[in-house]
Formats: structure tokens, C-alpha cells, sequence
């Protein structure tokens, strides 16, 4: 299973890629703004870190446009993916860009049938955002193992599921179970996996055992 990092913070990248847990990153248009540092810099950082892909989003919204990103994108650095949203002219993008051995992933992808045209189009991975339906009363997890299902039916669909929108330790649980290829994890999740109450106590525990130890 596929361990990204959802951030655009280098050293968040650092510091998951020092756990083994950083196969790849996952960036959009927030998260770069969030991180108040310049996109182009930032994705040839964070691909010098990592030896998985590097997302950077095109935020063009007509297929040349894509296209047009996505070539520049992909010269930054050998492992840049070219992230594109779901659209009739993202999809047409795609096809091009992987024709041209320029790596794909299909992003704000919300249900089934959007996966599967992503697969057609021949995507190399997708991210379905859970979390975001997960907000709107939508249980998010239920289109991964949808997803899953369709891709196990047809040997010739090679995308990639990568869960994104990850909100919880507990979607990282359900994708795992399910079987997804990935997910994309922000890293104060990946902290949040790591810790355990009962695990504190007894750390504590075994250290004050030590001391009285003769
Ligand atoms: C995916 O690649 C996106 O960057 C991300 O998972 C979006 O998550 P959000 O819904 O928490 O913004």
C-alpha cells in the first residue's frame, strides 16, 4: 500500500520520508497557497525528497491549457505526476499526457463512474476525496470500495486508487481494508496514527519500573 503525503510543506515531506512513509506526495492550488511558498520551487523540492510521484495541480481549465502545464510540469523533475480534475477537457488531457509518458492523476473525484471514465482516459492514479463527502452526509468510503470493485473486474484498467480527502486515522484503517493502492495522508494524521494512549501509559510505565530497577 501507497503511503502520500498530502501537503505542500517540504519539511512535512522530510519528516514522513524519515518514517518510510512518503512513497509519494499529493499537492493542489490550497495547499501551495497555504504553504506560502513559491509551486515550482516547492514540487522540485519535494521531488528531490521522494523517489514516488510529485503532484502538481494544473489549475488551466481547457484541455491545451492542461496540456500545456503538464509538459512544464513533467521537465521539472523525473517523478512529476500532473494532477487534473475531472472535467471533459481534464479527461482529454490525460489521454494526451500519458500517450506522451507524462504520468496523470485524476483529482475531485467523487463518484464510481468518474473513476471509471479516469480509467478510460488512462489515467495513472485517482483521488477520490472522502472526506469532503463524508461532509455533506455522503459516507465517503463507500465509493472507494465501489471504485475497487469496478478496476478488479477489468484487467485492462491499470489506474491506481489513491483515497484522498483523508480526514482520520480511521480512513486510513477503512482504505487499507478495502484494499485502495493508496491513500494520501496529511501529516498531522500520520501523527495521529502513530500515537496511542495505552502505548504512553506503558512507555511511562516500563520507565519508572526501569529506574527502581537495581
Ligand atoms: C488530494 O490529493 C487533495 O490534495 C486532498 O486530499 C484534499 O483534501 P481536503 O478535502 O482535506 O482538502
Amino acid at each position: 500500500m501507497k503511503f502520500f503525503v498530502d501537503t505542500a510543506d517540504v519539511e512535512e515531506v522530510k519528516a514522513a520520508r524519515d518514517l518510510g512513509l512518503a512513497d509519494g506526495v499529493t499537492t493542489n492550488p490550497t495547499l501551495i497557497q497555504k504553504s506560502g511558498k513559491p509551486f515550482r520551487e516547492t514540487v522540485i523540492a519535494m521531488a528531490a525528497l521522494v523517489q514516488g510521484p510529485v503532484n502538481a495541480e494544473a489549475v488551466s481549465t481547457d484541455r491545451d491549457g492542461i496540456i500545456r502545464e503538464g509538459r512544464e510540469m513533467a521537465r521539472w523533475a523525473p517523478n512529476v505526476a500532473v494532477k487534473i480534475p475531472i472535467t471533459r477537457e481534464g479527461l482529454q488531457a490525460v489521454k494526451v499526457l500519458e500517450s506522451e509518458d507524462i504520468r496523470t492523476t485524476v483529482t475531485l473525484v467523487f463518484t464510481p463512474v468518474q473513476a471509471l471514465l479516469a480509467a478510460k482516459a488512462g489515467a495513472s492514479w485517482i483521488c477520490p476525496f472522502v472526506g469532503r463527502l463524508d461532509d455533506i452526509s455522503t459516507p465517503g468510503m463507500e465509493i472507494i470500495g465501489q471504485i475497487l470493485r469496478i478496476y478488479g473486474q477489468y484487467s485492462e484498467l491499470k489506474t491506481e486508487v489513491i483515497v484522498a480527502s483523508v480526514r482520520t486515522p480511521v480512513h486510513v484503517l477503512e482504505a487499507a481494508l478495502l484494499g485502495a493502492h493508496g491513500v494520501t495522508i496529511p501529516f498531522p494524521v500520520i501523527q495521529q496514527m502513530v500515537r496511542h494512549p495505552l502505548t504512553d501509559q506503558g512507555i511511562q510505565k516500563f520507565m519508572d519500573d526501569w529506574k527502581k530497577t537495581k
